[in-house]
């Protein structure tokens, strides 16, 4: 009798509390079994002996530029290159043209999605002055994670700018909400005082640690007057450390991310990558940088999310300032972690932990981020010891390049599995777009 539609067989499996040897019987598209499973119980099977499995990461920042800046990205380039990095789940920022600011706006982009992603997703509906009212029934709309507030201006014109509306926001809902932190004031006078004639490797005191600093205590000062739980993205600064860590000892509702450019590259590499590596908030200095990887090293963190935010080689070749901020991630971001991991600097099962269960257990995403029986068969064959080297050309992205074009990465991802589908099979896409929406177990 054949029990399962597939069976994965003979890899080691890695999760949060360890890594151990078990087959994987998958039946619509869900995981039914593991363990030592008979030969005979799968209509088909894929040996992975030597090989890891990890659960489909999730990136919960990404920015695809669908609709209206689809000649960067759109929901089927920018999912293409999700799914060749080992990214099963996308969450997708509101700052497109239009924005996502209406229920009109979140159905549309669920409907683009329809045949064309490559990975499942679900798309933050964005704070703005105008919706406020509307946020706390937004945010339980299917297909949407919840609210993004940008509260420092960034890409787009999102931007929830004043204590006064940024505690209502807060006051309208109650999902944790995710929020770009930069202190608006401050990077108004910044950008004043300092005048125009600037070169990239000033954009971190263009928008400096304090404007950084300044908006992630308010934020956190919020949170604890609202309390209403923040998830604050991307931080950047030494200084933002010591008040996540006390706001959590303090038992507040706050989660916090950490991208791989921020623990990767620093601004020594503006003499190099110049504007490629512009982005929001900045790539700092080295003291910086490491003061990150102490955090993620003492447990700070809750996920690394990649801020995929593509622009055209040929926008970032404009003079700074006019070159517009951000940079691609979504491909690399397992790579480049993992790369990290098998360095020395993180253990595997953090690894797992941050990319792939915590913003599950974060977001109340149903059925994702474990390899457990009743779970969807999002899964990531890895081959640890073979090394290979990033290639503009090997990046979905319709951006075309990435700021880790030549580095040299070890561990390099053989198959994935998307809710028991193979989409990708030796390293190479086999162009199935089957992308669901998200599901949540939010009430
Ligand atoms: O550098 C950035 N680019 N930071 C953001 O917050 C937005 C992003 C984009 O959309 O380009």
């Amino acid at each position: 009798m054949q029990e399962f539609d597939l069976v994965i067989r003979g890899g080691q499996i890695v999760s949060s509390s360890g890594i151990s040897q078990a087959d994987i019987g998958i039946r619509d598209g869900r995981i039914v079994a593991m363990g030592s499973l008979e030969s005979s119980s799968g209509k088909a099977s894929v040996d992975v002996t030597g090989c890891h499995i990890f659960p489909g990461a999730i990136d919960t920042q990404v920015h695809f530029r669908e609709p209206g800046l689809e000649h960067k990205e759109d929901i089927s380039t920018g999912t293409h290159a999700a799914i060749c990095g080992g990214v099963t789940t996308i969450f997708e920022m509101p700052n497109t043209q239009p924005t996502t600011t209406s229920q009109e706006a979140l159905a549309d982009k669920l409907a683009r999605s329809t045949a064309r992603a490559y990975c499942d997703f679900a798309y933050f509906v964005g704070a703005a002055s105008t919706n406020l009212e509307h946020l706390a029934e937004f945010e339980m709309l299917p297909g949407s994670p919840g609210i993004k507030m940008f509260a420092g201006s960034s890409t787009g014109d999102l931007l929830v700018e004043g204590e006064g509306d940024q505690r209502k926001v807060m006051q309208n809902g109650t999902r944790p909400m995710s929020i770009h932190s930069e202190d608006e004031a401050r990077l108004r006078h910044l950008k004043e005082s300092l005048g125009e004639n600037l070169h990239v490797r000033q954009h971190p005191d263009v928008r400096d640690a304090e404007a950084a600093r300044l908006c992630t205590e308010r934020m956190i000062r919020l949170c604890e007057e609202t309390g209403r739980p923040i998830h604050i993205l991307h931080i950047s600064t030494k200084e933002e450390l010591p008040l996540l860590a006390d706001a959590k000892k303090r038992g507040l509702p706050v989660t916090c991310e950490v991208t791989p450019h921020h623990l990767t590259l620093n601004s020594d590499q503006y003499e190099t990558l110049g504007t490629l590596i512009q982005m929001n908030p900045p790539v700092r200095s080295e003291d910086h940088r490491l003061a990150l990887w102490n955090a993620v090293k003492e447990g700070l963190f809750d996920v690394f999310g990649s801020d995929h935010a593509p622009h055209t080689l040929e926008e970032k070749a404009k003079p700074y300032p006019n070159s517009p901020s951000g940079m691609p991630g979504v491909q690399t971001l397992f790579p480049v972690m993992l790369d990290w991991s098998l360095k020395g600097e993180l253990p595997l099962t953090q690894l797992v932990k941050m990319l792939m269960e915590r913003p599950a257990e974060l977001f109340g995403i149903a059925g994702k981020g474990h390899i457990q029986v009743g779970y969807d068969a999002d899964l990531v064959v890895v081959d640890l010891e073979r090394k290979w080297t990033v290639t503009n050309e090997a990046m979905k992205s319709k951006c075309g390049w990435t700021p880790y074009a030549g580095r040299e990465l070890k561990g390099a991802i053989e198959h994935v599995f998307l809710r028991g589908e193979q989409v990708v099979q030796g390293g190479i896409s086999l162009e199935r777009p089957i992308g669901q929406p998200v599901k949540f177990t939010w009430k």
